[in-house]
């Protein structure tokens, strides 16, 4: 190892040194805006300026002081959308517009100008639901839906907008006098960093001077608001008032600090607020340094002392105001007016784009660690999965792999042979993950190097020649992903025939893409740098991240000539990284408190779009206690990327090395992600088509339900699963919330069965996953587990049908051949939907338009809340075959369980379960259309399932009786 990275590696070591980063009383255009703001000067619309050109109602906003004209657009999207646009109307030179996030064109719809009262501007859409109220002066919009304020833009009158200038130095005495927009006075000048802003030795030179903008929003009746990735903070956002805003800048913390606000690696500027009946989204399209402050108002009620004899009283509604400051760039803002979580999900997408599809392989479990030293530990580390009888889908890894930390390199001595090393993880049906990070060293015998440099690709200084900065090869440039040729070549290194020692099961890794340069201001790039079309670093410093991933997933897609889906991780995301792959949280700590902050942390990226999102298990930096590693793999198993990752310095912790006890707890949380991958899988297949998110929040799936709206301890995996990992040590008990008074929830390892609407505690042992499933869904698992993901393609399916209080479920599986794009060219996929009525389990398409030949049969169908033991059970298919089946029932936990069937997946099938109550329906084709309408339950339903206490918990199947299939 270098003495500079040892240098760094031991910097590295120490907790997070605030020094190092900035509060926001230490960033110049957070101070300027709050300087401003405090003099209160206003905008006004100048109405006589109205125009509709193409899709937008445009008009001139003006500031009292200022005098500087701005351009107002504002767009109605398709879907319930707003956009706002404000720029200065001529400006000195083009202001940033963050390119490439959205997905294409908005689709817009027209609003029409309606006649307001003199002094405002009604814009509504066609059928008149949604409408947008402008105030002239001061200037205020407010968004009207079903004739309710939702929401209130420059309410607060902080409209902020720098106008750029030409240099202070070149300009007039008399320009200066007019200037009012900002106190420019020399005393203050450097103060508010207008033109020059130190932070300790860095100076940030800036070119253009002053150019940041802000707006607030006031959101009414709203008290929860969620989103703004990434912090390591709690899920619902909280006030700002008495501390630092969010701050949205993408930095290389490790180890960063817990329930902090300052920013980590990645950012999505875009947040929900949610009420009882209704949830919006704010999409903040900026790529430049961002602070968002957060505060709510309670509502409050007044007594009126002067009406009379009898007191009138006057209420005041709540509202939380939301104020987002940007360092540049423009007002370019998406108001998503819901009205349900769904809604804004699909809303979010619409603009964004929705999660990858995943390679199966990828939901599996990832093995990580800086670094497996050589092919000799990776084929032993390999072998140990096996011997444990542990399941496991990638290797990985990291920079060490390379020579001497130049990409698509392999150390010769380490690695002399990375295709026979890809070849024996081939036969294990695995695959290999490799990291490449955006910094290229300096050095003239470095191919990628060279050739970058040559083509100048490059981000550049100040003096235009190519940016130095440190990481981990030692003085590197950087690659200029904002640039699309660089994009291209960058995507051509991929290609198997460049990428030499590469094969087609090896997968990627972007790291440091924030980007990281030790010893830059911050550890990033200056934001004086300069970038393709000559912007400044500054305007789109968090979009860096999200343009690496975009080259990387490019570039495999395109060695496989368009026909495999890529697998590429990122530690630094915007908006719309969803499209490229999946996200981590970085750098994390073996304590307790990371892995509770894991869940909320995953949650907000869940909700902003990010379904694909892990926590590295275990904690990165330092050595986990035995317990905190298992109960860290018990929740991993239960988070969308799944993979276990440790510093260089720690000890080796690879699942098998704790004794045979823990082996075991490990090895079943992993089988029982593995069991669940057809869930998995068909929920991403959702997020992918659906927009819906794969991790929920409880408030999500009960947006009626005040109580879930602050919980953070537990969560929804899809709509059927709820998951409460167990995060303290030496637990015993946890509490469980169940939410919905209508609904009834079954313990997934006991069957132990629960009404929805309370707190239950549940006793929990060292291998106890806390996991509930949702009455009136069906769960598809596999019932065998195999050495990875490749070897169950074959394996049987079983369903877990929960009833509901009604006794009905539904559910879905979705399956295709887990790696290609033909699910989307051909239509090779299968969509079956499960349905649950009358007694009746029925396997019908989901999507007619999906073929795909699996041989796969349905092995077990297990049926959950069955009150009554049944007669008897058979199964009719399609063609007409009647076929008896054994079963068992459970009268304690009231579960049916039909065993050995052979049902296959992909055709059409129905499980008769007679109940001795229950009549007789007599043919197939009757059922199947009975099934049809509208209360397909009519009054043949099972008796309602028994509900259990907690102090009833101690079940087993002890109490079973089993039936041999007999023919009816
Ligand atoms: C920082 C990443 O966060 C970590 O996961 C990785 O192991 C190191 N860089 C070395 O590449």
């Amino acid at each position: 190892m270098e003495a500079a990275e040892k240098e760094e590696i031991s910097v590295k070591d120490e907790a997070v040194d605030k020094n190092i980063f900035r509060d926001c009383n230490r960033i110049a255009f957070y101070r300027r805006q709050k300087q401003w703001l405090s003099k209160k000067s206003t905008y006004q619309v100048l109405l006589d300026s109205v125009t509709t050109v193409e899709d937008s109602t445009r008009f001139q906003i003006i500031n009292e002081a200022s005098k500087v004209p701005l351009l107002a657009e504002i767009y109605g999207i398709e879907g319930n959308i707003f956009r706002l646009k404000i720029n200065e109307e001529s400006p000195l030179k083009p202001r940033y517009e963050v390119p490439d996030v959205l997905t294409s064109k908005p689709s817009t719809v027209r609003l029409i100008p309606c006649s307001g009262d003199t002094g405002s501007l009604i814009l509504a859409d066609e059928k008149g639901d949604l409408r947008c109220h402008i105030t002239a002066n001061p200037f205020k919009v407010d968004l009207v839906s079903e004739e309710e304020v939702v929401m209130s833009i420059n309410s607060l009158g902080q409209l902020y907008f720098e106008h750029l200038q030409i240099l202070h130095k070149q300009r007039t005495a008399k320009e200066n006098e007019e200037e009012a927009s900002v106190d420019t006075s020399q005393e203050n000048q450097e103060d508010l960093g207008l033109w020059e802003e130190k932070f300790g030795k860095f100076v940030d030179i800036k070119a253009n001077g002053p150019s940041s903008v802000g707006l607030d929003f006031s959101l009414h009746e709203f008290e929860h608001l969620y989103g703004i990735p990434q912090h390591a903070e709690s899920h619902r956002l909280k006030n700002t008032r008495d501390g630092d805003a969010y701050r949205l800048y993408n930095l290389d913390v490790y180890g960063y600090q817990i329930y902090d606000k300052m920013g980590i690696y990645g950012s999505v500027p875009y947040l929900l607020a949610h009420k009882l009946g209704r949830t919006i989204g704010i999409f903040w399209l900026n790529a430049s340094e961002t602070l968002v402050e957060i505060n709510t108002e309670p509502a409050v009620e007044y007594t009126l002392t002067q009406m009379g004899p009898v007191a009138a009283k006057q209420k005041v509604r709540s509202r939380t105001h939301v104020h987002w400051m940007s360092e540049s760039g423009i007002i370019d803002v998406f108001l998503l007016t819901g009205p349900t979580p769904s809604d804004v999900f699909r809303q979010y997408s619409h603009l964004t784009g929705t999660q990858a599809m995943p390679p199966l392989f990828s939901l599996g479990y990832h093995q990580c660690r800086w670094n497996y030293e050589d092919e000799q530990d990776v084929k032993a580390v390999d072998a140990g999965f096996d011997e444990h009888d542990i399941p496991y889908d990638a290797m990985w890894l990291d920079i060490e792999h390379t020579e001497g930390k130049r990409y698509f390199t392999w150390d010769q001595k380490r690695f002399p042979n990375p295709k026979k090393m890809q070849e024996l993880l081939r036969s294990k049906k695995r695959k290999l993950v490799v990291i490449s990070d955006p910094h290229i060293k300096i050095d003239p015998d470095y191919s990628v190097y060279v050739k970058a440099k040559d083509q100048g690709f490059f981000v550049r200084n100040q003096e235009g020649e190519d940016f130095e900065g440190v990481c981990w090869p030692g003085l590197s440039s950087y690659l200029d992903f904002t640039n699309p040729k660089v994009r291209g070549w960058y995507s051509s290194l991929f290609a198997f025939p460049v990428y030499q020692g590469s094969t087609d099961i090896l997968f990627l890794w972007n790291d440091m893409n924030e980007p990281s340069v030790f010893r830059g201001p911050e550890q990033t790039m200056q934001k004086n740098a300069i970038h393709h079309g000559n912007w400044e670093h500054r305007e789109l410093h968090n979009i860096y991240g999200f343009y690496h991933q975009m080259a990387t997933a490019e570039g495999l897609i395109q060695r496989s000539k368009g026909k495999e889906r890529p697998f590429v991780l990122t530690r630094s995301f915007f908006a719309g990284s969803q499209k490229y792959g999946a996200v981590w949280t970085g750098d994390n700590t073996a304590e307790w408190s990371y892995l509770k902050i894991s869940i909320p942390m995953l949650l907000t990226l869940s909700i902003t779009g990010i379904s694909f999102c892990g926590a590295d298990i275990g904690g990165f930096i330092g050595n986990p206690e035995t317990e905190l590693l298992v109960r860290w793999y018990q929740a991993g198993a239960y988070q969308p990327f799944f993979r276990g990752h440790a510093t260089m310095n720690t000890k080796r912790r690879e699942p098998w090395l704790f004794g045979e006890e823990y082996t075991r707890l490990i090895r079943e949380a992993i089988r029982e992600r593995y069991g669940l991958l057809p869930y998995w899988y068909s929920l991403f297949y959702h997020a992918h088509v659906a927009s819906q998110p794969v991790m929920r929040p409880l408030w999500v799936e009960f947006p009626n339900e005040l109580k879930t709206f602050d919980m953070e301890d537990e969560y929804m995996l899809g709509s059927a699963l709820l998951v409460h990992p167990v995060t303290e040590p030496k637990a015993t008990i946890v509490d469980v919330f169940l939410p919905g008074s209508n609904e009834v929830w079954y313990d997934c390892k006991t069957f132990a069965c629960w009404e929805g609407g309370c707190t239950v505690k549940i006793p929990v042992a060292l291998d106890t996953i806390p996991v509930f499933q949702r009455g009136g869904s069906v769960v598809p698992i596999k019932t065998t587990v195999g050495k990875s993901t490749g070897w169950m393609t074959e394996s049987s399916y079983g369903l877990r049908v929960a009833l509901s209080t009604k006794g009905s479920s539904v559910g879905e599986l979705y399956l295709d051949d887990g790696h290609s794009f033909q699910y989307l060219h051909q239509q090779q996929f299968l969509h079956r939907k499960f349905s649950f009525c009358s007694s009746v389990l029925i396997n019908s398409s989901a999507d007619q338009r999906g073929h795909y030949p699996s041989k796969c049969v349905v092995e077990q169908i297990l049926v959950l809340g069955l009150r009554k033991e049944p007669s008897s059970v058979i199964t009719h298919s399609s063609d007409g075959k009647e076929q008896p089946v054994a079963f068992m029932y459970c009268a304690k936990t009231s579960t049916l369980n039909l065993k050995k069937l052979s049902l296959n997946i992909a055709t059409d099938w129905e499980a008769l379960i007679w109940l001795a109550m229950r009549q007789n329906i007599t043919t197939y084709q009757s059922r199947y259309d009975a099934h049809g309408s509208t209360d397909p339950c009519g009054s043949l339903l099972p008796a309602a399932p028994s509900v259990l206490t907690a102090s009833t918990l101690q079940h087993s199947l002890t109490h079973t009786s089993s039936h041999q299939a007999s023919s009816t």
